[in-house]
């Protein structure tokens, strides 16, 4: 894989269009959640540093093409402004005449923020006429937002291919990552896969089942896999329509020579609320009126004791129901096995997607990980060894 960086580019006096991922979490308009602002404010900064005019694109939630002012970027600037330590400007409107007079405006040094790119429909539709009114206000484009390469948008996509580009540093530092990880990894390699749902991660299972050593199935989604080889699971949430589905990773493994990790044993309770009345079971004793809602003890050291011969580990999704006391123990038991394994130095760690970095945030070791990316979709569909278009336009040329 080989893309520019900043390293790469001459800005001094240049106006380099930012595509950045302003798409955080806010409540009653305050950011719940800065983590993506904090890792793309280095290279705005850096941008400004170096004397660029830099102006920022992003979207926001999904407006689908019309302008929802609840949508507005313009809460962000302050947020923004303070991870940058720079005062940052806002125009009303991405392209047109309002963006263009506020990029006239803009001098050396100076950050600008652009109003929601999905306010126009042109967006979505990666619409080549939108992605020349946005490389028209720009002279380089630098794409940060590797949460949101798995769109092709004008904003991610179109206008890349407009203007000469370069990976910002937080998209450097994600590729490089999950080059690491996955793309050329030290070996044996292994994937936690977890979550509630088989059918949302089939792709995701089949590719990982074919290019790892161990594959260790958590949360609900290990339940179908215990039904697909006849396993009573009680009550518990599980996939009756994907037990074929499992089976295919299955064969998959036993064909690759893939170690295929599912529970041994497990946390059940016959009623889901925090605190639950509950047993540790062997899986072959879950009884009819329960579910499982977590791992237990042994399937924890199997995890550890394969973690003990692995030099790389990607992980996607929760053990067990973790934001529901006692049935977060599984997964912050591995968690830790996993920060740990990484402090040592003997593992390199990647996670990302939906519910993981909450699971790890709450076993206290995101910081322990070697790389915690700030990607949902785009790390999924990574996962399932798509090419993300965002990362294509950058490198390909
Ligand atoms: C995200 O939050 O996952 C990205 O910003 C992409 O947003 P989207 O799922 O609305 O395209
Ligand atoms: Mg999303």
């Amino acid at each position: 894989m080989s893309f520019r960086t900043l390293d790469d580019l001459d800005v001094k006096g240049k106006r380099v269009l930012v595509r950045a991922d302003l798409n955080v979490p806010v409540k009653d308009g305050a950011v719940t959640d800065a983590t993506r602002i904090t890792r793309q404010a280095p290279t705005i900064r850096e941008l400004a540093d170096k004397g660029a005019r830099v102006i920022v694109l992003s979207h926001f939630d999904r407006p689908k093409g019309k302008v929802v002012p609840s949508m507005s970027l313009r809460p962000l600037v302050g947020p923004l402004s303070d991870a940058v330590g720079r005062k940052v400007a806002f125009a009303e409107d991405c392209i047109g005449p309002k963006a263009e007079a506020a990029v006239a405006a803009l001098k050396d040094g100076e950050v600008l923020l652009l109003e929601n790119t999905r306010f126009h429909k042109g967006e979505e539709d990666n619409d080549p006429a939108m992605a020349k009114q946005l490389a028209a206000l720009g002279d380089i484009f630098v794409n940060d937002a590797f949460s949101a390469a798995h769109r092709a948008h004008a904003s991610t996509d179109g206008v890349a291919r407009l203007l000469p580009n370069a990976a910002g540093r937080a998209m450097q530092a994600e590729l490089t990552h999950l080059e690491k990880a996955l793309g050329h990894p030290e070996r044996p390699l292994l994937a936690v896969v977890g979550g509630a749902k088989v059918s949302t991660k089939i792709a995701l299972l089949e590719n990982l089942v074919q290019r790892v050593e161990t594959l260790v199935i958590g949360g609900a989604m290990a339940n179908t896999f215990l039904a697909a080889q006849g396993i009573n699971v009680g009550k518990s949430l599980y996939e009756p329509d994907h037990l074929e589905t499992a089976r295919k990773v299955m064969q998959f493994a036993a064909k690759s020579g893939a170690v295929l990790l599912l529970p041994s044993d497990v946390v059940v309770a016959k009623e889901f609320k925090q605190d639950a009345a509950h047993r540790t079971v062997p899986v072959a004793e879950i009884g009819a009126d329960e579910m499982v809602l977590d791992v237990g003890p042994d399937s924890i050291k199997a995890f550890a004791g394969r973690l003990a011969a692995t030099r790389t580990l990607v992980w996607n999704g929760p053990f067990g129901a973790f934001e529901t006391r006692p049935f977060d123990a599984g997964t912050v038991a591995a968690a830790k096995a996993v920060a740990d394994a990484t402090k040592s130095g003997q593992l390199l760690s990647v996670a990302g997607g939906g519910d993981t970095v909450a699971a790890l945030a709450h076993a206290g070791v995101e910081q322990d990980f070697t790389y915690v990316s700030t990607a949902g979709g785009a790390f999924l569909e990574w996962l399932e060894g798509k090419t993300l278009p965002g990362v294509e336009a950058l490198t390909s040329r």
